[in-house]
């Protein structure tokens, strides 16, 4: 990365301080260029200040591009539109992974590495066995996707290659068999095996859905809107869960303790758990009538109520994958025969207001990726609280690519952010009979 012809930006420090002090911009294929301040606090005696990071780039990556401002989305190049209409997730996943859309052979190599890593060692399924069955599955996953750290020592070995290619496979392999698994013990119904004849979204329908009792038979519409929604959901660079995911690597912990962290941070509302919240939300405004009166709760200050769905930190045009899936939204209804979901056009109707209100379109508030996903979850019968361990399902191929590209990075450290100092100054210690 430093290997760029000189471009420097300039530090004038107006009070006498450290002037002039210069720095490196660097300059990358697309997308802002950055101010290399590596040596700032060596030159200036200074941080920057950044809380949630809204003007920091924390590495280089050649995973995923977003254009907030154009509402643009590329995998190592390639738009999501075109991903989510021509390819499938597993050749996404490899695209994600390794960096280039893969052939015929490489394609079933793959994905028959990821097949044949798919169950779980048996004595996993004692964990599940230590939660209430109405645990949340999020709270299920965290925990079993750590605890594959405990299975998996000879992975420990972060930095061999094969090592990381294993864990690799063993994670994006694994992850849905835990997130299924976290289902079926939450009603109470025995956890059935994944298959080696089903696709990855088939597997996945198959071990949330089938019983022992009868031959269940995947629907194609709902295999296919559902991998659909993993395209979407593979990766989406350096957002919460990721740099989680980085942070924690980035000290040689785990792939696995890595991903759990991901997992965790995901869940909160104002990232993955959105799509569970946004089915909440709709189904508390329960009718287009009532609309107006949660577009002024969200635009109250007092009112802790926000329209979950909306907004984003990165995206100030509309999220290009909340496009394709309320296109998708039409066709998974329409095919199930569900037309009449209320959700639907509620959502529709909230949309189209709150793009219409100053508060949304002065604050560039749009529909993000969570807003539509849910209501085709809903609709294909899965149930809300295992909405974002979907996310996190998917989202597992781009928090391991980016953790691979971590590991391999020359110019990673273990990230250790400063901060402004606000609390007192030293001061001598009390001995408890003075202190009054
Ligand atoms: C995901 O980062 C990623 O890439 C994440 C993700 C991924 O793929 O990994 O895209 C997935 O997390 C999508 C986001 C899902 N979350 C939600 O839908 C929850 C609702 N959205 C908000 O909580 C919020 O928009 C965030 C958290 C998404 C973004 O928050 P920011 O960037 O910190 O922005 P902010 O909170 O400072 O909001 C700016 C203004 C504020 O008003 P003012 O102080 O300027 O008056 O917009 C307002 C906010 O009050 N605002 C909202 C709002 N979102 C922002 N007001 C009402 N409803 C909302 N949804």
């Amino acid at each position: 990365m430093t290997d760029q012809p000189e471009k420097l930006v300039t530090l004038t420090d107006r009070d006498g301080g450290n002037a002039n002090a210069e720095f490196p911009v660097l300059e990358g294929s697309i997308g802002p260029e950055v101010i290399d301040i590596r040596k700032l606090y060596g030159q200036t005696g200074r941080f920057t200040y950044d809380p949630g990071f809204t003007s920091t780039a924390s590495c280089s990556s050649k995973i995923t591009f977003i254009d907030g401002e154009e509402g643009v989305l590329l995998h190592r190049g390639y738009s999501i539109e075109d991903l989510a209409t021509k390819s499938d997730f597993l050749e996404v996943a490899y695209l994600i992974l390794f960096g280039e859309l893969p052939t015929e052979s490489e394609r079933a190599k793959f994905v028959n590495g990821v097949t044949y890593h798919t169950m779980l060692h048996e004595q996993i399924n004692n964990l599940f066995r230590g939660f209430r069955r109405d645990a949340h599955p999020m709270a299920v996953m965290v925990a079993v996707v750590g605890a594959l750290s405990a299975f998996y020592h000879e992975d420990l070995d972060i930095n061999d290659p094969h090592n990381r290619l294993i864990a690799s496979y063993r994670l994006v392999a694994k992850v849905p068999t835990i997130a299924a698994w976290a289902y079926k013990y939450s009603v109470g119904q025995p956890f059935t095996y994944p298959r080696n004849d089903l696709s990855y979204a088939e597997n996945f329908l198959h071990m949330m859905f089938a019983v022992p009792c009868e031959e269940y038979k995947v629907n194609p519409v709902l295999a296919k809107a559902l991998d659909r929604i993993f395209i979407l959901h593979a990766d989406h660079e350096q957002n919460a869960s990721t740099s989680t995911v980085r942070l924690v690597g980035s000290s040689g912990a785990s792939p696995y303790a890595a991903i759990s962290a991901g997992i965790a941070s995901l869940w909160g509302p104002a990232h993955g758990g959105a799509n569970e919240a946004v089915v909440s939300m709709l189904s508390e405004i329960g009718s287009t009538k009532n609309i107006p009166d949660s577009i002024a709760r969200a635009k109250d200050k007092n009112d802790p109520f926000r329209l979950m769905g909306f907004g984003h930190r990165v995206y100030k045009n509309y999220d290009p994958r909340a496009s394709v899936l309320r296109e998708s939204a039409h066709e998974v209804l329409a095919e199930l025969g569900k037309e009449d979901d209320p959700l639907l056009p509620i959502a529709m109707e909230l949309e189209k207001i709150a793009l219409e209100d100053e508060y949304f379109v002065e604050r560039k508030l749009f529909p993000n990726v969570d807003f539509y996903s849910g209501i085709i979850l809903k609709a294909m019968g899965i149930p809300t609280s295992m909405f974002t361990a979907i996310f996190a399902l998917a989202r597992t191929v781009g928090w391991i690519a980016q953790w691979n590209e971590m590991v391999e990075d020359p110019e990673q450290k273990i990230g250790r952010p400063r901060q402004l100092y606000t609390g007192p100054k030293k001061r001598e210690f009390v001995p408890i009979d003075d202190r009054g």
